[in-house]
């Protein structure tokens, strides 16, 4: 059974594909544990009431494939019951870990205080960490920002020493504010701070671009959390954890060599969804593998427009056989 615990001890750091709704579907973590296979993936967040009450776009959304393991299950809400026969539900599906969303900062998440929310009401926080991690054996986790409207680290570490009391046993923090949404610059120094006073393992999250973010971010923290970094550049990861393995590694560099990775993802992605639904969700990715090769926008243009498998592959042999 996967315990954050033991695989901290394991890998050091422990590298995570952060959840990001509309990215890290089936497809897209599959693609990323084809190529790393020791990164730990979330998935997108997930409605705790949708899953209870059988909505079928919420268990898509945790669906999954074996070779994703260890595959953390992100939900959301303010039930504390909901989450609890969630937990259930998600064990008997066969998740290695439950994820508890404390971070997401949309204001129509945050006005019916799930997410972030919930960092203004951490009687209901704690109370929803322990409902669910009493109805599971699973390791329940919490993602989580710096605070709501600001950050202040007293509270802060008032606030994640609750949740570990209440058996949460791996928290990632995103070093900025609900406030900060995207904006400004990650502060990872609250995190580390954070990390002293716990005996969890804790991972840093926001703005790890390069190994080298990965390098100068760690210090003191069991793990690193990385999202955007991986539009159109899935190989970062491995760089990342071979580094820390001792050892180089360099992913494709060139549009020509990145081409059987974005053909497979494009099979990926039909497969999941279907070629309609596939392709749609393919055409962001297309577009983040092609942005750095001459006549970009131009090419962009073409391929957020493409509608089948058969379209998206001629517009990527017509784009390289220019190149
Ligand atoms: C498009 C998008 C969707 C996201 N969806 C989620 C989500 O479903 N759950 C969550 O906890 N965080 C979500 N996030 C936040 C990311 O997990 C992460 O905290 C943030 O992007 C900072 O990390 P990065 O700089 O490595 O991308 C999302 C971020 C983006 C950009």
């Amino acid at each position: 059974m996967f315990r954050w615990k033991d695989y901290a001890a394991k890998n050091k750091p422990i590298i995570c594909l952060a959840p990001m709704e509309g990215y890290t579907d089936s497809a897209y973590r599959q693609l990323i544990k084809e190529i790393t296979p020791e990164v730990v993936v979330y998935t997108e967040f997930t409605s705790s009431d949708g899953l209870k009450y059988g909505s079928r776009k919420s268990f898509q959304k945790v669906d999954y494939k074996e070779i994703e393991r260890p595959m953390i299950a992100q939900i959301f809400g303010k039930n504390p019951e909901h989450f609890a026969e969630c937990a259930k539900m998600l064990e008997d599906m066969g998740v290695d870990g439950i994820d508890i969303n404390m971070g997401c900062p949309s204001s129509k998440v945050v006005n019916s205080c799930h997410g972030s929310a919930l960092f203004n009401h951490p009687t209901l926080a704690s109370e929803i960490v322990e409902a669910t991690a009493k109805a599971t054996k699973l390791d329940v986790s919490v993602k989580m920002r710096l605070g709501f409207a600001r950050y202040e680290l007293e509270p802060l570490k008032i606030f994640t020493k609750n949740l570990e009391n209440a058996g949460a046993k791996h928290i990632a923090i995103h070093g900025r504010t609900t406030k900060q949404k995207y904006t400004g610059s990650a502060n990872f120094e609250p995190i580390y701070e954070v990390k002293k006073h716990l005996n969890i393992p804790v991972s840093g999250n926001g703005d790890i671009k390069t190994l080298d973010d990965a390098i100068n971010k760690l210090k003191n923290l069991d793990g690193l959390m990385i999202g955007r970094a991986t539009y159109g550049n899935p190989w970062i990861l491995k760089e990342i954890v071979e580094h820390f393995k001792g050892n180089k590694y360099k992913g494709p560099q060139t549009l020509i060599e990145k081409i059987p990775t974005i053909k497979h993802q494009i099979k990926l992605a039909c497969e999941f969804k279907g070629e309609k639904v596939g392709i749609l969700e393919m055409r962001k990715h297309l577009a983040n593998y092609i942005k750095d090769i001459p006549n970009a926008a131009h090419h962009r243009f073409d391929l957020v427009r493409v509608s089948t498998i058969q379209d998206a592959l001629d517009k990527l042999d017509e784009i390289t056989s220019k190149l």
